[in-house]
């Protein structure tokens, strides 16, 4: 369906530098989202180039509009900065698999970068926030990100990684944290090595997590096998279809 496009600009004072947008459109028709699962976006005006629809997750699905947040990352993301308001978007979804919600569980949301983005939804419509806590690694500036959205409805807390020798140290401070949720649950979002360290320390003290993976799409449906994962028995699965999140234990990394 088209919608036109109600806002897009930098995502905070420094986004043009650090090439993260905020996008809105005018809900198609989406209801029941579940935090996770994304939206395949296509512009009429690109024509046959770029020629393939890209995929964005779902950062608030609200009854007037569809909000995006989204890094740069080449052709057809650089496209979609370019846009206007009222310049109508074919978009098709909500896809795939979000994430789990249990409301009575201690929930620790892992967001790596603008992996941050789907937590807005899931923090916004969790049934007991009280329940819920997030740690955010990322590079600076911290305010491109939906920092100060997710800081006004959970706890936050954040790291900065300014320097190689930062990562043992957040890894360090994540192991701290998943093991404070035993028994409940870790949901992760971010670049790779991020889900593995996430799903090796769940493993290792016992709490159940799922990883969100950021593949390459093309069609979103399940028709291209272009966005193809595999899971620890060697089989091929489509990420667009029985992902993006899967269970960690249910998935490669
Ligand atoms: Fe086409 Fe997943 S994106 S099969």
């Amino acid at each position: 369906r088209d919608v036109p496009v109600l806002a897009v600009a930098p995502a905070g004072p420094e986004g043009l530098a650090n090439g993260l947008w905020r996008l809105e459109l005018e809900n198609p028709g989406f209801t029941g989202v579940k935090p996770g699962q994304f939206a395949m976006l296509r512009p009429p005006a690109w024509g046959f180039d770029p020629l393939w629809a890209r995929p964005l997750s779902i950062s608030r699905a609200l009854d007037d509009r569809i909000v995006f947040h989204f890094l740069v990352a080449g052709r057809g993301t650089a496209a979609f900065t370019r846009l206007a308001p009222g310049e109508p978007v074919t978009v098709w979804g909500p896809l795939g698999q979000g994430f789990a919600v249990e409301p009575g569980a201690p929930t620790l949301l892992v967001g790596g970068g603008i992996g941050i983005a789907p937590f807005v939804e899931y923090a916004a419509t969790h049934p007991t926030p009280g329940k819920l806590a997030l740690l955010f690694g990322h590079r600076p500036p911290r305010s491109c990100y939906p920092y100060d959205e997710l800081g006004a409805m959970i706890a936050v807390e954040s790291f900065q990684d300014k320097t190689p020798e930062d990562i043992p140290r957040f890894v360090e401070l994540l192991e701290k944290r998943i093991a404070e949720h035993a028994g409940g649950l870790v949901l992760a979002c971010g670049p790779t090595p991020l889900l593995r360290s996430v799903k090796n320390l769940a493993d290792k003290h016992g709490v159940r997590a799922q990883v969100s993976l950021e593949n390459r799409m093309a069609c979103g449906v399940g028709a291209c096998l272009g966005c193809v994962a595999e899971n620890p028995e060697g089989h091929r699965v489509q990420t667009c279809v029985k992902g993006p999140v899967f269970w960690a234990d249910k998935v490669t990394l």
